[in-house]
Order: structure tokens, then sequence, then C-alpha cells
């Protein structure tokens, strides 16, 4: 099972943002990851998860302009299938650019909840790592999470972003977490993260 225990005494993140294959100061397609260190304990977070769980594949709900995708590309193998699903046609450029750069990387566009079902069964997946970061209400997000459940292998992990958020707490506390362990995510920014491994 995986640990994350250690980052409670680790003073400072190991890594330097401006090394991100995927990401430069002045060239901010996947928008700027650092965002003046808003993000710093996350981007550890989301690295010692990928470190300790060497995924084959990663699925993330809502892409965005690709901020977490290229932090986990730039962690996960080169041979790590890395999917995010959104459902705005504007992420597609974005996604096109960082496909570029991670030949590992695809992008897909359409509505969790009326798509996410078939998208994920079509490929065949079998996930390692599931990012919940999509819609922030309460149904969808719980859809997200029943969904993604149904492909997850024996010890893989869903991370569900924005602890803090009502909806998003409500459909953790709404979802079967049956045959799951929890695990702490110590520092997450911006209020925390939920982690369950799958036993
Ligand atoms: C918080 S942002 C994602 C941030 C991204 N995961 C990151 O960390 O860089 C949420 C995204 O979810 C997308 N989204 C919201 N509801 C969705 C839905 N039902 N299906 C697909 N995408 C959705 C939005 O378009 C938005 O781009």
């Amino acid at each position: 099972m995986i640990n994350l225990d250690f980052l409670n005494s680790q003073k400072e993140v190991t890594y330097h943002v401006e090394d991100f294959k995927g990401w430069h100061e002045e060239n901010q397609f996947t928008g700027d990851i650092w965002n003046g260190g808003k993000y710093k304990w996350k981007i550890e977070g989301l690295k010692v998860i990928i470190q300790q769980l060497q995924p084959k594949v990663i699925f993330e709900t809502g892409f965005n302009v690709g901020r977490s995708a290229t932090v986990m590309l730039n962690y996960c193998d080169s041979n790590c299938k890395v999917y995010s699903i959104d459902r705005n046609k504007k992420c597609k450029p974005f996604g096109d650019k960082l496909t570029e750069v991670f030949p590992n990387f695809e992008l897909i566009i359409g509505d969790t909840t009326k798509v996410l079902d078939d998208e994920v069964t079509k490929r065949n997946l079998e996930i390692d790592l599931a990012f919940i970061d999509g819609s922030h209400h309460h149904t969808p997000a719980l859809n997200d999470i029943t969904c993604v459940q149904e492909y997850m292998t024996n010890g893989s992990c869903i991370l569900v972003d924005d602890k803090r958020l009502i909806g998003v707490r409500d459909a953790v506390k709404e979802s079967n977490w049956d045959g799951y362990k929890e695990v702490g995510i110590p520092k997450w920014d911006n209020g925390g993260a939920f982690l369950y491994q799958k036993k």
C-alpha cells in the first residue's frame, strides 16, 4: 500500500518546475503549473503517488489547460498511457500540444456524465490511477467516481481533488469505498484531496 506520511516532516519540495518537459515560463500552453507556488505541494503529492504506484494507465476527469496532466506526464513512464477528458472543446489545442510533447497522452473531448463509461470501455482500459478533477457539483462528481471504480486494477488509486468543496465532499461521502483504504495526503494545497487505494 502506498504511504505518503513522510510528507508531514518533509520541509521542501524536491523538484524544480523549470525542469518540467512540456512547460516553460515563456511557453505556457499548459497553463502556469507553478502559479507562484500555489500548487507546490499538490505537484509534490502527484509526484510521490506516481513514484510509489508506477501506473501503466492514468485517467483524469477535467483537463482544463493540462496543468496536472503535464505534472503526471513528467513523472510517469513514457509507456504509461495518460488520458484526460474534458467537455470544453476549447481544451483541444492544449491537448494537441501536450500530445506533441508526450505521445503517450490523449485528450478526449466529451461530457463525463454522458460518455465516460463508453470512452473507457472502448479503449479497454484498466486504470491504475484515476484523478477526479472535473465538475465540482455533487451529481457529476459522484458519476465520475462511480464510473471509474468499474475499471480500477488491484492496488490502484482514486485521487479526488478539491476536498474543501461541498459537492465533491458529498460525492466522496456517498461513494461506495468497500474494498478501498483511505490514504492521507499531507500538505495538498487548496484545501486537500481524497485518496483511496484499492486493496
Ligand atoms: C478544475 S478544472 C480541471 C483542472 C485540471 N485537472 C488541472 O489540475 O490542471 C475542471 C475542468 O472540468 C471540466 N468539466 C466540468 N464538468 C465536466 C463534465 N461533466 N465533463 C467533462 N469535463 C467537465 C471543465 O471544463 C474544466 O476544464
